[in-house]
């Protein structure tokens, strides 16, 4: 099969399989706050690490729906700061609570339950429970065409200056993913988390 991207009619299968194909991803949980100090947080799967010295992630976002920035790329634009938090696989569905849309200022930490725990270089407050958190001073928005008549899409990059990882999954001098089992996006409603982890060793030069 073959088709041009954004034409149902030449795929003919039941949704657009793109973000599927591009998959497991891992998913941005994003806390940032507004210039007047109020508290924000949602998930963005369009995310990913770009470098590692230093280390540098990025995340892409949408409009709202019926237009204008998302409230996460309005405060860091605003303030410089944001911090991703990991979700776990206990923290799922506290996550997707984190993905509505409630009006700009009011709190996703409030309306799903949790608490909030200060950062160490940056303001945007981290997730209690989520075990490892990485302070990010923003460094750039990169804008993006969209399919969407007026519509936006943005790529925001930043820099990582502070990591806290729980002692709890450290074993053996290593961050343990099948402790924490980082959950993943797949495509349509599908989520994966990590329960089984081989080894390759690279190839000699
Ligand atoms: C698992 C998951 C992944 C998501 N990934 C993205 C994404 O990559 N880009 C995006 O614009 N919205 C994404 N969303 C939707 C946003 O989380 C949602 O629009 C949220 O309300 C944005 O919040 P904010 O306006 O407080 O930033 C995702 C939602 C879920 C549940």
């Amino acid at each position: 099969m073959f088709f041009d991207p954004g034409s149902h009619k030449q795929h003919g299968l039941r949704h657009d399989p793109f973000k599927a194909i591009v998959s497991p991803r891992p998913i941005g949980w994003i806390s940032s706050v507004s210039a007047d100090g109020r508290h924000n947080l949602a998930p963005y799967s369009f995310f990913n690490a770009m470098s590692y010295g230093p280390p540098i992630v990025a995340f892409g976002a949408g409009n709202r729906p019926g237009g204008g920035k998302k409230d996460s790329i309005r405060n860091i634009e605003e303030t410089g700061e944001f911090v991703h938090n990991v979700v776990s696989y206990a923290l799922s569905d506290k996550m997707n609570e984190t993905s509505v849309h409630i009006p700009h200022g009011e709190s996703e930490f409030e309306h799903s339950g949790l608490e909030g725990l200060p950062c160490t270089k940056v303001k945007p407050l981290r997730v209690k429970g989520s075990p490892i958190h990485l302070e990010c001073r923003y460094m750039q928005t990169v804008d993006l065409p969209s399919w969407h008549e007026g519509g936006s899409n943005s790529m925001i990059i930043g820099e990582v200056i502070g990591i806290h990882i729980d002692e709890a999954v450290i074993k053996d001098g290593l961050v343990d993913v099948l402790t924490y089992q980082p959950v993943s996006r797949l495509g349509y409603f599908d989520y994966a988390h990590i329960t089984d982890v081989f080894a390759v060793a690279r190839p000699k030069e």
